[in-house]
């Protein structure tokens, strides 16, 4: 018996961090995934194999959030009692480091994958509330954006709350874009944390921001119905000012999104926790997301050229 699963990778659009407090942010699959593989074998203990394409140190600097995330997934799922003998893959074409949304996609593939191989027949919900609950290895108090991009696919709204509020945002086709990895692994939870911080040091300067940030998400969710690109662009750079005002931003990404800009990208700015990891670019078209990628890469860094607003069926 076996049991395959996927997770795609993600770029948060709008509002990283300022979700964590239930400001309204955007996020996209993107067309990149891990795939989960689990096989039986006789034998009595639990094993993994980190097949994964990686920034160099990521899988180091991960490996006990890791093994804390499998415990919490097999223990939502129910399946203590079943993880002796049992080997989980992880492969597929998501390159993973920080901001990519690498651990959210193993933690959604991992429990499809399970899912499968015993037979449970969970529905999208389920698995999404199963790989929220394994991010927490990963970083204590996740908002739960990154595993609902991975778990669903496309374009999504996103609110934390009781319940969760999440809509999909469709565009009719899919849109380039160029992430950019400062080959900096970085930690989520420490840069939460130091937001959380700041915040509590600075009540007045972090309320404007946030007041900010929230407008941001209204105008654009319109400007992508509308496939505004000009104004989604500039709003993701003045996104990127609001993170770079609350600490998260670095020289690395500052200078990968001065580049993207410098090529003609519509609109730049860092992707996910920060403090490293990656940026992305909004280049639609073919000629202007390959000058943006060749720039990026000719000064040392890698990049991936991928698309946003992917859905789900297109790959399965
Ligand atoms: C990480 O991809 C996004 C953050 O907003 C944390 C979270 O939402 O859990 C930084």
């Amino acid at each position: 018996m076996t049991g395959e699963g996927i997770g795609f990778g993600k770029a948060i659009l709008f509002n990283e961090h300022f979700v964590v407090y239930g400001v309204p942010a955007i996020v996209s699959a993107i067309g990149k995934y891990t795939v989960a593989k689990v096989t039986q074998f006789e034998g009595s203990e639990f094993k993994f194999e980190d097949n994964r394409g990686a920034t160099p140190s990521y899988k180091k600097d991960k490996l006990d959030q890791q093994k804390d995330s499998f415990d919490r997934i097999f223990k939502k799922m129910g399946l203590d009692d079943s993880k002796n003998g049992i080997k989980i893959e992880l492969g597929g074409n998501l390159y993973v480091a920080s901001g990519i949304g690498a651990s959210a996609a193993s933690c959604v593939a991992v429990a499809r994958a399970l899912s499968e191989h015993f037979n449970l027949n969970l529905s999208d919900d389920e698995l999404n509330d199963i790989a929220y609950e394994g991010e927490k290895g990963y970083h204590g108090t996740p908002s739960g954006i990154d595993n609902t991009a991975s778990t669903f696919g496309g374009l999504i709204w996103f609110e934390k709350g009781e319940p969760n509020i999440m809509e999909k945002i469709s565009l009719p086709t899919p849109v380039r874009i160029v992430m950019g990895n400062t080959g900096k692994v970085a930690d989520t939870t420490a840069a939460v944390a130091g937001v959380r911080e700041r915040k509590e040091k600075d009540p007045e300067k972090y309320k404007k921001i946030f007041n900010r940030a929230e407008n941001i998400a209204y105008l654009a969710k319109r400007a992508l119905q509308e496939e505004n690109y000009k104004e989604v662009g500039k709003l993701m750079n003045e996104n990127h000012k609001l993170l770079q005002q609350i600490g998260v931003s670095s020289r690395e990404l500052d200078f990968l999104v001065s580049i993207a800009r410098e090529q003609g990208a519509l609109g730049a700015k860092l992707t996910g926790g920060g403090l490293g990891g990656n940026m992305f670019a909004l280049t639609p078209g073919k000629d202007l997301q390959e000058n943006v990628a060749n720039a990026i890469e000719k000064e040392g860094f890698q990049v991936l050229k991928t698309t946003i607003g992917v859905a789900r069926e297109s790959v399965e």
